[in-house]
């Protein structure tokens, strides 16, 4: 959580302090449980305005920001860039301008460049949660898939994490990558050379381009699809070839662990980069992810929206 303009905002794992994280980790599980037992939750953010702005397609992140804020009782609008003035050619800041006079309590932004999330929480006098910022951080997304290990592993340190395929592109690979070091586990990536980052040495990160080395004794398995509307080219042969070498299958998961996690952010590319007998079994938390990802953003938006002042007249 990074303070700007006197308010709390979550705009990337990077420089969070392991007692941050876990802080949010327990709210989440809180959320997770009381849900689950279809206790009431208190209205904790009743009064408050929740603006989704999303320049980038979702479906999962978009819905579950939307049932979290929700759920915790708050309004919350989508904006949709196709509907918007944004096809006009408003700027992103005019646009988070206009947003910031409706005096919401939080703006969650999703947006295709890296840094949009920071430039608006510059701006803006309310929270701003970064639901993915180009390939730079996708910090929800991050913690929920630490709760989901947490919650199948008993714990995060020590565990060896393999993240497998398009790490170059990958927000989702940068934030995990930043916070399961910051928790103690042992990160391994697994890509072809054309699909890693070029600072990936500075990252803390064992680095394999070979499935069979790169998934061996692995705890967790965490598959990435592969991002084409971020490659401005072809960085693989063709699809087939991609999967003979790095699509997660039987005898490749064989190598970890033999309770190993299979874990995915969606949306996945079922016979690119998983088999779908794979993404459907037991093992897989992929749908777990999912459940997992409402509570954390409730626990996110309850965190920095709690102190923020009721806008009210009850
Ligand atoms: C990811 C994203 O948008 O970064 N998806 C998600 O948020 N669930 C990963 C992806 O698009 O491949």
């Amino acid at each position: 959580m990074k303070k700007q303009t006197g308010i709390q905002h979550l705009l990337g794992i990077e420089g969070m302090q392991p007692a941050a994280i876990e802080s949010l980790l327990d709210l989440g599980e809180t959320y997770l449980e009381r849900h689950r037992s279809g206790k009431k939750i208190k209205k904790i953010l009743k009064n408050r305005t929740q603006i989704n702005l999303f320049f980038e397609d979702s479906t999962r992140t978009r819905t579950s920001f939307e049932l979290a804020g929700k759920r915790l009782g708050a309004d919350v609008i989508n904006m949709s860039t196709s509907t918007s003035s944004i096809k006009k050619g408003e700027t992103l800041i005019d646009t988070a301008m206009t947003l910031n006079a409706m005096r919401p309590s939080a703006l969650v932004i999703r947006h295709g460049s890296s840094g949009a999330a920071e430039l608006l929480a510059q701006k803006v006098g309310c929270a701003v949660i970064n639901a993915g910022d180009g390939r730079h951080e996708h910090p929800t997304q991050a913690l929920l898939d630490a709760l989901t290990i947490r919650r199948r592993k008993g714990r995060i340190a020590r565990l060896i994490v393999a993240i497998c395929g398009d790490i170059a592109h990958s927000r989702v690979a940068r934030s995990n990558i930043h916070l399961l070091n910051a928790m103690g586990a042992l990160v391994r990536v697994v890509a072809p050379p054309t699909l890693l980052p070029d600072s990936i040495d500075r990252m803390g990160v064992e680095v394999h381009h070979d499935m069979e080395a790169g998934l061996k004794d692995a705890d967790v398995v965490m598959m990435l699809r592969l991002q084409t509307e971020r490659m401005g080219g072809s960085f693989v042969p063709s699809t087939p070839e991609y999967y003979h070498f790095y699509g997660l299958d039987a005898a490749k998961l064989a190598h970890a662990d033999p309770d190993a996690l299979i874990m995915h952010p969606g949306p996945m590319n079922r016979g690119v980069e998983i088999d779908s007998a794979i993404a459907d079994a037991p093992r897989s938390a992929i749908q777990e992810q999912v459940e997992t990802g409402v509570a954390i953003r409730m626990a996110c938006l309850d965190a920095l929206c709690r102190d923020l002042p009721d806008m009210g007249d009850d």
